[in-house]
């Protein structure tokens, strides 16, 4: 009989966004002729772009063709796509170079096996709330997180504590669920942190797509000595719809080195190549042709039309809180809005609230952690007829509360 990894006693039954699917296709079932708008998970609505399906149909002819054909690929990913990617960071003025990036099928998956570089017995050190994933695959594999606090009074955005040693840390900005942003004095005493305790970051940037105010760092590596302490996830799913098509990228510095048990240096670059070409054979050629497109300036045109067809969803949502003077983060530089449930209430009976009465879908913030208990995540990522239809149900059900 094999032994199995019971670590994964330690996590919940279910993913965060397979309970909440479980609980509205249950209603759904029971309810058949309500219309249920979904504002919960982060999934895109709008379609790919015009150039991104060029792309792609052009991949799949040259698939068709011997002189095209193409079978395995590097598994670090094209070097088409890696050069594209390095002169979008030259665009805002980061220096990546390709031989520092990994394509992937997105954040997601890169974000929890990157856990596989690091010992057990490091101090990993998440905000609480966060996205679940950065805790539930550190406890799968056996490793303890501990929590820095993320609340209304440091607008969600936790600085480092000097009498806490932390070795790995995890960062989103913009951030997920709570789409508070860094500011660069923030990331600043981050980086400053992390190289003084021998620390790496792990910065999710899945978001930095959103951001608008050229003053805020949509890299980590806008920082000065971020190349010696971090690791940056990107991905296309939110910047250009590819939450069903799967592509991402990761940024792992040639600079990043920490020592061993021995005493030598081990490269974070060379050990995460060691990882991927022995565990992936790289994102699909189709995908990463699609994904290029994604960063010529026309393609980036596009793509920032969608975000900004989110953005004003985002308006219409934070409009109506305002509305009924309810506390809220994000929205601005994000697609997430974070507002506190009415009457501190629990955020869960105010998911079924919303789910029974006006059928509207939002992430319960309990499920990002023990801080966000008496909040709620709505996404912009509907489509504005339904996204103004669910605010004005919702802003019904509060003059009620
Ligand atoms: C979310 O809703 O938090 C995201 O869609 C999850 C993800 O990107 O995996």
């Amino acid at each position: 009989m094999p032994r199995l990894n019971e670590n994964y006693l330690n996590i919940k039954e279910s993913y965060l966004f397979a309970e909440i699917a479980n609980r509205v296709n249950a209603y759904s079932k029971a309810n058949p002729d309500k219309k249920v708008i979904r504002l919960g998970i982060g999934d895109v609505t709008l379609p790919l772009t015009e150039d991104v399906i060029a792309a792609l149909h052009e991949g799949v002819d040259e698939q068709g063709k011997a002189e095209t054909f193409r079978g395995y690929g590097p598994e670090q990913g094209h070097e088409f796509l890696r050069n594209a990617i390095s002169d979008y960071y030259k665009s805002y003025n980061v220096d990546v170079d390709p031989g520092e990036i990994f394509i992937s099928d997105g954040a997601k998956s890169d974000t929890g096996n990157i856990t596989e570089l690091f010992a057990s017995d490091n101090t990993i050190l998440v905000p609480d709330p966060v996205y679940p994933v950065y805790v539930d695959t550190n406890i799968m594999s056996g490793k303890n997180v501990t929590y820095m606090s993320g609340n209304a009074e440091n607008n969600f955005l936790p600085m480092p504590d000097d009498s806490v040693h932390a070795d790995v840390i995890y960062i989103c900005s913009p951030n997920n669920p709570t789409g508070a942003v860094y500011n660069k004095e923030q990331l600043e005493k981050w980086v400053e942190y992390a190289l003084k305790n021998d620390a790496v970051i792990l910065f999710d940037a899945a978001y930095e797509a959103f951001i608008t105010d050229p003053s805020l760092p949509r890299s980590i590596f806008a920082i000065e000595g971020a190349k010696k302490c971090a690791i940056e996830f990107c991905s296309l799913s939110k910047t250009a719809g590819f939450t069903g098509t799967r592509c991402g990228y990761t940024v792992v510095p040639k600079d990043l080195k920490f020592k061993n048990s021995r005493g030598d240096d081990m490269s974070l670059n060379a050990m995460w190549l060691r990882r991927q070409s022995t565990k992936f054979n790289g994102t699909s050629y189709i995908v990463q042709k699609g994904a290029a497109a994604v960063f010529t300036k026309e393609g980036m045109e596009q793509c920032q039309k969608n975000l900004s067809y989110y953005k004003e969803n985002a308006k219409i949502i934070s409009e109506t809180l305002d509305k009924h003077n309810i506390r809220y983060f994000g929205g601005a530089h994000s697609p997430y809005i974070w507002f506190e449930c009415p009457n501190q209430m629990d955020s869960w009976d105010f998911f079924d609230i919303l789910l029974n009465k006006v059928q509207v879908v939002g992430t319960p913030g309990a499920g990002f952690g023990e801080n966000g208990k008496c909040f709620f995540r709505l996404t912009s990522f509907g489509s504005h007829e339904n996204t103004k239809e669910a605010m004005e149900r919702i802003g019904k059900l509060l003059e009620t509360l």
